[in-house]
């Protein structure tokens, strides 16, 4: 049977498709206001990749901050239990999960059979967030997809002090006024948010092999800052997008459900 999860995050929405142990066909789409339209869109650009009809998805599974909105979902899932599912499936040895995502950031521990022990997340404030990154690339017309590139070629450590995302976006504007380089301000902005998300997952203990996930993990910067501020080797997801860990943990919770 060919199964889906769908993750409509508050920024992005994503479908894995799965038969068997195999991935057969994924995708992101940016969201829009309507979950339900989101989640409909992005079944059917993944359905069309794969040459399939949405008819032959025997089974869905949503996640995300639209979940209760997908009205052709069989079940649902917290987000937690899905990345880490999805974080398991790609790597046994993983025990923590860091997924930042548009609008929150989450670190879950988890057991040798990737049973969740421990889990936190910040969704009150956006300065530890892929939005506070958004903002501040639109701020240094600077995209999204090469910010962290930009930022690898810092030569001088600048700190950014405001934490709140309209106080640092001025104090960046500030900072570019001053001439401060780009690849600078870039790599301060990826430490300063590195270190909010770190005491986050510090607080619940961070255990290897620790993966990160979610689109933010697709910055290179942050990445490597978050590496530093947690003093651990950070691993990426094997062979598969980030993004899509939320929609695979989702698809994998579809395919192991009986019945039907
Ligand atoms: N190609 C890319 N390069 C760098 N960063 C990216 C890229 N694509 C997405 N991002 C980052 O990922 C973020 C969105 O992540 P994701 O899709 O995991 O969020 P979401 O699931 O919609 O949100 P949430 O889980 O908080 O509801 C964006 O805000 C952006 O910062
Ligand atoms: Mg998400």
């Amino acid at each position: 049977m060919i199964v889906a999860g769908c993750d409509i995050g508050s920024l992005s929405a994503k479908a894995v498709f799965m038969e068997g142990d195999t991935i057969i066909g994924s995708g992101v789409m940016r969201a829009g206001i309507h979950p339900a339209e989101s989640a409909k869109q992005v079944m059917k650009l993944v359905a069309d990749n794969a040459g399939l009809s949405l008819t032959n998805i025997g089974r869905v599974v949503a996640t995300g901050y639209g979940k209760e909105m997908i009205p052709f979902a069989d079940a649902m899932e917290s987000e937690i239990v899905c990345h880490a599912t999805g974080a398991f499936w790609n790597q046994p040895e993983v025990r923590t999960v860091i997924d930042i995502g548009g609008q929150d950031a989450k670190a879950i521990r988890m057991d040798e059979h990737g049973k969740i022990i421990r889990y936190l997340y910040n969704d009150k404030c956006a300065s530890g967030t892929g939005r506070f990154l958004e903002v501040m690339g639109e701020a240094l017309e600077v995209k999204l997809e090469e910010m962290g590139k930009i930022s690898g070629q810092s030569t001088e450590k600048i700190t950014i002090s405001n934490q709140c995302v309209i106080f640092a976006e001025t104090e960046v504007v500030s900072l570019v006024n001053e001439g401060k380089p780009i690849p600078d301000i870039l790599c301060g902005l990826h430490h300063a948010m590195a270190s909010r998300v770190a005491s986050l997952a510090l607080s619940i203990g961070v255990e290897d092999r620790v993966i990160m996930t979610g689109g933010v993990a697709k910055n290179s910067g942050l990445f490597a800052a978050l590496s530093t501020s947690l003093k651990k080797t950070l691993h990426p997801m094997k062979d598969i997008d980030p993004q899509i860990t939320g929609a695979l943990g989702a698809a994998l919770i579809a395919s192991r459900m009986g019945g039907k």
